[in-house]
């Protein structure tokens, strides 16, 4: 056991004490593989795909543990009807996507983009859930709202559960729902995101959570962030922007978007709603720059903007449409300048940080 090693790692059975969160099975299982903790991001996934992912990770990874992640929000529709959502679009917003295709000439996409594959709504989130219940995957991570009964359901089958929250005011209900991690995720990170930064944020909720371990997310791209991390009480990190542009990740990503992504400096990320309707951090695009235009409508929220949106984010991804590429990504971005494999970086933020750690004092 190293510098590093904390009671969490100790209870996970992980070397590293670095959750990586992936949408991309490959690059989750070289997390799992390289010491730390990989965790897919199924939100988006039919439930016979979740079931047949989780399959594959584990073949992957062997008896070494990796997680999934749900993002399950109240307030969405109960049933998977694209009509019942349709029917409630503004033509003042149908009319701005429309005037965004013809201006970029995006042509047609050869399906449904990933936020309309199905409608975020209670009968598929039940389904994913059975799925993940069904699955021998060892984490199970809800990424916005975490029900209790999920979480009971999920520890009842031996499953270790997270829920990420960004504020000190969600920590009570977090409680409440019996995760036994809490994720305090800052400002900096890539995707939904609150307004709080993670500097701030960790140490309050690490006081607030008392036994219940804390992971800090948000920012994390270096090894002294994770050494950070540990002494403002966290027990490991949780991280998502420093894998995308790994070998694994970038190997299914459009070139165009990898360059974008090697390019982009902190600066160059913004939150918008335009996305799925909630706070989201992403690469700055043309995209992003269109909807906080003064004629842009304010975007709907969730899961109408998806529905609104998102089969043209789908053809703007499938045909490479430069100008308004972009995917999510934190304020982390701006520490990536090159492809790298997973291993690399893993053993990279582990140097890094025991070094960070051993030094501590030694400035003054
Ligand atoms: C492209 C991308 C997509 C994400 N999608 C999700 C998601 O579906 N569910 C979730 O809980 N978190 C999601 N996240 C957030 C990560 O779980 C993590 O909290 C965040 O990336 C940490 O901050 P960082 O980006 O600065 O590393 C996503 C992050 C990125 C970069």
């Amino acid at each position: 056991m190293g510098a590093l090693t904390t009671d969490l790692c100790r209870r996970l059975n992980i070397e590293h004490p670095v959750f990586g969160f992936a949408h991309d099975i490959t690059t989750v299982a070289a997390i799992t593989n390289a010491g730390g903790i990989g965790v897919y991001g199924a939100t988006r996934r039919f439930p016979h795909e979740i079931s047949a992912e989780l399959d594959q990770i584990r073949s992957l990874v062997g008896d070494r543990p990796f997680g999934v992640d749900l993002v399950l929000p109240d307030g969405m529709p109960e049933h998977n009807s694209r009509e019942a959502i349709e029917a409630h679009i503004p033509d003042e917003h149908r009319a701005f996507v429309d005037g965004l295709v013809s201006k970029y000439d995006v042509p047609e996409p050869s399906g449904p983009g990933m936020r309309t594959r199905f409608i975020r709504s209670k009968e598929i989130e039940h389904e994913q859930l059975e799925a993940v219940m069904a699955s021998d995957v060892d984490l199970f991570a809800c990424g916005i709202g975490a029900p209790r009964p999920a979480v009971e359901r999920a520890q009842e089958r031996g499953k270790v559960t997270a829920a990420l929250i960004g504020s000190p005011r969600h920590v009570e209900r977090s409680v409440r729902s019996g995760v036994d991690i809490i994720v305090a995720q800052g400002a900096e990170a890539g995707a939904h995101t609150g307004t709080i930064g993670t500097f701030t944020l960790v140490p309050q909720i690490v006081d607030a959570c008392g036994d219940i371990p804390v992971l800090a997310a948000g920012g994390v791209a270096t090894g002294r962030h994770v050494a950070a991390a540990l002494a403002m009480g966290a027990q490991g990190v949780w991280t998502g922007t420093i894998w995308l542009t790994t070998t694994e990740h970038a190997g299914h990503m459009q070139p165009a978007l990898v360059d974008k992504l090697l390019a982009a400096t902190s600066a160059d990320t913004v939150i918008t709603r335009s996305e799925s309707g909630k706070t989201f951090r992403q690469i700055r695009s043309a995209w992003s720059d269109e909807w906080s235009a003064d004629n842009a409508p304010e975007p709907l929220r969730m899961p109408y903007q998806d529905v609104l949106v998102g089969d043209l984010l789908g053809a703007i991804i499938e045909h490479g449409v430069e100008p308004l590429l972009h995917s999510g990504a934190g304020q982390g971005i701006g520490y990536a300048d090159r492809i790298r494999p997973v291993g690399e970086v893993m053993a990279g933020l582990i140097t890094e940080a025991e070094s960070a750690v051993g030094s501590l004092g030694t400035n003054r």
